[in-house]
């Protein structure tokens, strides 16, 4: 018997469980008395090197990777429920999908590496941290706009479905 194809907004709740289980097990290990003594001695949660290891790259990957990518497919399987109409586009789906899940990855990925590895430099010699840190603006705003194309793909989605709305009466 032929294996349907997986419903087009599967991957979203995969990908969302996938950003909540690595965002829990963060969740856990920044709590752990060693990990939090060192978090605490690079600056975090106010500043420093271990304030984008605790709070930002744990909050984005929970509230980005697993809740709004959760309500991008609830929205998106509810709306031809709600409006009797289809989705304006299918492919915008596919890239409300690829550019946020990809820039949830680049962001929480950017934050980590440039956290450990500022928070030891800081720990070894803090004036060395400026140095590793002339490489962070560049690859932040690149991967913070991957995710906000993510959302603007969705944000244009829905307004266009709902203008169809409108549009044909
Ligand atoms: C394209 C999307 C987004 C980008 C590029 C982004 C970027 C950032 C940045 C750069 C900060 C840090 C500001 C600082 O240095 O203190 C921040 C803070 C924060 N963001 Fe986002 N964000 C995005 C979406 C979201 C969404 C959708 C949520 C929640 C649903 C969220 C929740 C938070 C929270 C809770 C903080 C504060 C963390 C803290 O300092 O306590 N972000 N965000």
């Amino acid at each position: 018997m032929q294996k349907s194809p997986a419903h087009p907004l599967l991957k979203f709740l995969v990908m969302s469980t996938t950003f909540f289980l690595v965002g829990t097990i963060h969740g856990v290990l920044q709590v752990i008395h060693p990990i939090r003594v060192w978090l605490d001695s690079i600056g975090s949660p106010y500043g420093g090197p271990g304030h984008m290891i605790d709070p930002l790259a744990h909050a984005h990957i929970n509230m980005v990777g697993g809740v709004v990518l959760m309500v991008m497919a609830a929205s998106y399987y509810l709306f031809p429920v709600l409006a009797g109409r289809p989705l304006y586009s299918h492919r915008l789906v596919q890239h409300t999908f690829w550019w946020t899940s990809l820039g949830v990855v680049g962001f929480y990925t950017t934050l980590m590496v440039f956290g450990v590895w500022e928070g030891l430099l800081y720990l070894e010699n803090p004036d060395s941290v400026a140095e590793a840190h002339r490489y962070y603006p560049p690859v932040i705003a690149v991967v913070s706009t991957v995710m906000g194309v993510g959302f603007w793909c969705y944000f244009a989605n829905i307004f266009l479905s709902v203008r169809t709305l409108y549009k044909n009466g």
